[in-house]
């Protein structure tokens, strides 16, 4: 520690002492503070100069922490597509020739209350960036990104600047789980896609995606001990399209990139309901009684087919399934669905939820679910997915257990914003781009108590889209929002301000060339 810091000290005074005919150029004026950054900050302190960003700055880190190395190098990455300029990370090379640097810094400072909280100080030669963890200075770098305008400062052609405002920026998240889910059951996305989506997200400080990986359309991820749920269960999608899975390797590919972005991968296998493609891939599965008998299924419909409860082979199955995602998931939590169990009698349904829950603990991992599972008496370990019935999540929040606020009529990004906007269904309601951010998790159910809830998710059903143009399109530019949401102190957020702020992502979502549905609620300066 004490080592590091005379380092740094060494290499800013060294700096100081060199700095260049630069120095005296006279800089515009800046102002931290009316950077559009989403989301917002908890503090930000302008002091109204200019860090001159170019090819003669490098980036160093804390010695000995690889994951802060890792940060750094994506930072220099991205600063490479956004500027061109090639920044090195920990070069010897760099310590004699650079002029401005930028410090990436593990810090045990108290003030660093949250895991993911940073401090971001931006002077005219030097940044520093202080988090307790490589998550914080992920989110840290994520700022700094957003405070690089877009243009150079073009006074100095040969010598392109792009010139970050200097000032102070203190922030940590509200919520310490963030996320949106996407199901990729209904239709298939590929590893590519996913990784778009996963880019997107990174930016906007989300933590968390949840992958819907089955359902009565679809099985998607390869299950070795029961080969047919991929070979016959994933080979058809809503629409009649060919469907697709990941394999074991393919899913290790999306959490390890996911993982390079401080973002978990939530797997979910939905039970006992929502499994036609299950139980027409191993017909013993199948519940028989109410639930309709298992056949390819295109359609859109819900609440149809059920495991069945009482059969050890069921018990059997998820033992396997669940053993081996855990072992190649490293996220804490298995979700397990539980929603829209229509056809499964209630006892039946709590039975299963309860056994279900072992089977998750017995591999190492939290059970997850939607607000359904709150019928059984389940741990105060598990994580209820608050969707639309409040009574489920008040049960077991009052029993200890953690609630993720996913409400179908305020965030679903499957619900069409307007009367006019594509894709999409309507029956939550619609879901213009301002009510989706304006309202809050806290005042959204008066009598869940805030401590009981750990964040919020937007989850994105896929029934009407097929590729990341559709998927854009419904979640832009309404997740945006909701990482505020989940990131902002609920005091620093107002739709008028925010709107403005959301207009100037156009020229980020125009470099990573993200559909978005253009509304009119936002002047989009087009
Ligand atoms: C759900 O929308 N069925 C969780």
């Amino acid at each position: 520690m004490i080592t590091r810091v005379i380092w740094v000290f060494i290499l800013i005074v060294g700096l100081a002492a060199c700095q260049p005919q630069k120095e005296e150029i006279n800089f515009p004026k800046t102002d931290m503070g009316k950077v559009a950054l989403i989301p917002k900050p908890l503090k930000t302190i302008p002091t109204h100069s200019a860090f001159a960003l170019d090819g003669e700055t490098a980036i160093f880190t804390s010695q000995g922490n690889p994951g802060f190395e890792s940060v750094a190098k994506f930072l220099s990455y991205e600063i490479k597509a956004k500027t061109g300029l090639v920044l090195g990370v920990n070069s010897e090379a760099d310590k004699k020739t650079i002029e401005r640097v930028v410090y990436i810094n593990q810090s045990d400072s108290e003030d660093l209350a949250s895991p993911e909280a940073y401090q971001l100080y931006v002077k005219k030669d030097s940044i520093f960036l202080n988090a307790k963890t490589a998550a914080g200075a992920f989110r840290g770098i994520q700022t700094l990104r957003q405070l690089i305008p877009e243009q150079t400062n073009d006074t100095l052609t040969d010598h392109p600047l792009w010139l970050i405002p200097t000032g102070k920026i203190l922030d940590e998240p509200r919520y310490a789980y963030r996320g949106s889910m996407l199901d990729v059951a209904r239709h298939f996305f590929t590893v590519e896609e996913i990784k778009k989506y996963l880019d997107i997200l990174a930016y906007y400080k989300f933590n968390v995606l949840h992958l819907h990986l089955t359902d009565d359309q679809g099985w998607r991820i390869e299950i070795k001990s029961w080969p047919k749920l991929t070979e016959i269960g994933g080979a058809s999608e809503v629409g009649g399209g060919p469907g697709g899975f990941y394999t074991q390797e393919q899913f290790k590919e999306i959490v390890a990139y996911a993982a390079e972005r401080h973002i978990s991968i939530v797997p979910e296998i939905d039970t006992p309901g929502h499994t036609n493609a299950a139980s027409l891939s191993y017909p013993i599965l199948h519940a028989g009684g109410k639930a309709d008998k298992p056949r390819v299924r295109t359609d859109m419909l819900v609440g149809y087919s059920s495991l069945h409860t009482r059969k050890d082979t069921v018990y059997a199955f998820l033992d396997d399934v669940i053993r081996e995602i855990a072992a190649i998931s490293p996220s804490p939590y298995i979700h397990i669905g539980g929603d829209e169990s229509h056809v499964t009698k209630k006892k039946d349904y709590i039975h299963f939820v309860e056994k279900v829950e072992k089977i998750v603990q017995k591999h190492g991992k939290q059970m997850m679910g939607w607000n359904e599972i709150a019928q059984g008496e389940i741990s105060a370990e598990s994580v209820i997915q608050l969707w639309n019935e409040p009574h489920n999540a008040l049960k077991a929040a009052k029993n200890g257990s953690k609630i993720v606020v996913s409400s179908a009529e305020k965030m679903y990004l499957d619900m069409k914003y307007d009367s006019i906007s594509e894709y999409g269904l309507t029956w939550a309601g619609l879901i213009p781009v301002d009510v989706a951010y304006n309202w809050d998790p806290k005042t959204y159910l008066e009598e869940l108590p805030q401590e009981n809830i750990i964040g919020i998710e937007a989850p994105l059903w896929s029934e009407t889209i097929s590729n990341s143009r559709e998927l854009e399109y419904l979640a832009f530019p309404r997740v945006i929002g909701f990482a505020e949401m989940g990131w902002s102190a609920p005091e620093h957020r107002s739709w008028d301000e925010y709107k403005v702020r959301l207009a100037q992502q156009l020229p980020y979502l125009k470099s990573m060339k993200v559909n978005y549905y253009p509304t009119k609620l936002v002047d989009w300066g087009e």
